[in-house]
């Protein structure tokens, strides 16, 4: 079985791509350093799969520790990098901490899949790397504006240094996925997002206001140029996204003649406003939701969606659901995370 090496395995995402990889023939193991997530999504894996995926509790900016997995592991013939800070707002006061952590975990990385000859690489960018565009929906040819944090700035760089050591690298193949808005969780109710503190993303503030662990929550703005006033986005489940990195995997192992580095954007391609989505909501839970509307959030760009042809087209990727399947799953797991 083909072995792939997923960093930031315990984390929402890794996890959930874990189980698409192993329901797709895929073997796993994670490196992960805990720093946002604890092992218990692995015994979430481990029944939804009924195998048992091995995670190293290594910092990636280790470079010695990180090789160390790679010298135990020497039949890796993929690596999907999740692993790095992620808040948007934290990253503003602490810039140095992220750029520290997202860029030399990705350097040292790369440095392993060369030295240990890995050929395929797949990057998780973020569509934050376009900024405030005008252009609607993305494509992956739409240029990059100024990043609007220090997070969505280690997101552009990081795209920069895989471009730059893939063309003189023709060992390494890349891909970079610029997910749109990720929520939902596994239709198990196994696996799911576990913020450390409460929520800041929209859909788990959510279920966290509908359980109780909020009295109320604010809808940020309703006066924006929109069908309804509120901001769009384009929420990606996230069983849809996992699957993402298996068909570029798949991909990339089909055609050893690719781009040394290929962009897809990973969204559903369709706008759904704040409102529509506290609508879902309410309309698949059945219940009433505590919220206000708020003035702005500061830094909120007003509409942003993607162009998913190529992803389509080149991949073959289908994404199969749509926002009343992120609440009915992310409410869900709010309640047997909260049972627990
Ligand atoms: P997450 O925090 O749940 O998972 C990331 C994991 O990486 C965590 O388990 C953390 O412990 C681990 N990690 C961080 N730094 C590490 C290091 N130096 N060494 C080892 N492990 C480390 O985040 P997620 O939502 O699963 O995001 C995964 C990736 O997708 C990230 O790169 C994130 O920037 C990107 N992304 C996320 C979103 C989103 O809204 N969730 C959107 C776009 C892009
Ligand atoms: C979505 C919409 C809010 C909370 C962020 C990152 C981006 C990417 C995805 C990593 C906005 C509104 C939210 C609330 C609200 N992450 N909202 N009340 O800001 O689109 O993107 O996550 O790469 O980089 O910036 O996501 O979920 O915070 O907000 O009205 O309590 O919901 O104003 O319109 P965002 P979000």
């Amino acid at each position: 079985m083909k072995k792939v090496l997923v960093t930031g395995g315990c984390g929402y995402i890794g996890s959930h791509t874990i189980v698409d990889l192993i329901n797709n023939g895929f073997d796993a193991i994670s490196i992960d350093n805990l720093s946002n997530s604890d092992e218990s999504a692995l015994e979430g894996i481990r029944q939804i799969t009924g195998k048992a995926v091995r995670n190293y509790e290594v910092d990636l900016c280790d470079l010695t520790k990180t090789r160390e997995v790679f010298e135990k592991n020497p039949d890796i013939v993929g690596i999907i990098h999740f692993a790095a800070l992620k808040s948007v707002g934290e990253s503003v006061f602490q810039p140095l901490r992220y750029f520290h952590n997202n860029l030399e975990s990705l350097i040292n990385i790369l440095t392993c899949a060369k030295e240990f000859g890995v050929p395929n690489f797949i990057f998780s960018s973020s569509c934050s790397v376009y900024g405030n565009t005008a252009e609607l929906p993305v494509t992956e040819d739409t240029p990059f504006q100024e990043a609007e944090c220090p997070y969505a700035r280690t997101k552009q760089m990081g795209e920069k240094i895989i471009e730059d050591f893939t063309k003189v690298t023709p060992e390494v193949k890349a891909v970079l996925l610029r997910y749109f808005n990720p929520a939902g969780a596994h239709e198990s109710a196994l696996i799911g997002e576990s913020p450390r503190n409460l929520a800041n993303n929209l859909v788990p503030v959510i279920t966290e206001t509908a359980i109780g662990k909020r009295e109320s929550m604010t809808v940020f703005g309703n006066d924006y140029d929109t069908r309804d006033g509120s901001c769009i986005r384009d929420y990606i489940h996230v069983m849809d996204l996992a699957n993402a990195h298996t068909k570029c995997l798949e991909y990339l192992i089909k055609n050893e003649d690719t781009k040394a580095c290929e962009i897809f954007n990973v969204g559903i391609g369709e706008g759904v406003t704040v409102l529509e989505a506290v609508n879902a909501f309410e309309k698949v839970t059945r219940q009433k939701l505590n919220y206000k509307i708020g003035p702005r959030r500061a830094g909120d760009v007003v509409a942003i969606y993607a162009n998913k042809s190529k992803s389509e087209n080149v991949l073959g990727w289908n994404p199969t659901r749509g926002i009343e399947e992120i609440m009915k799953t992310a409410w869900a797991w709010e309640q047997a995370r909260t049972a627990e």
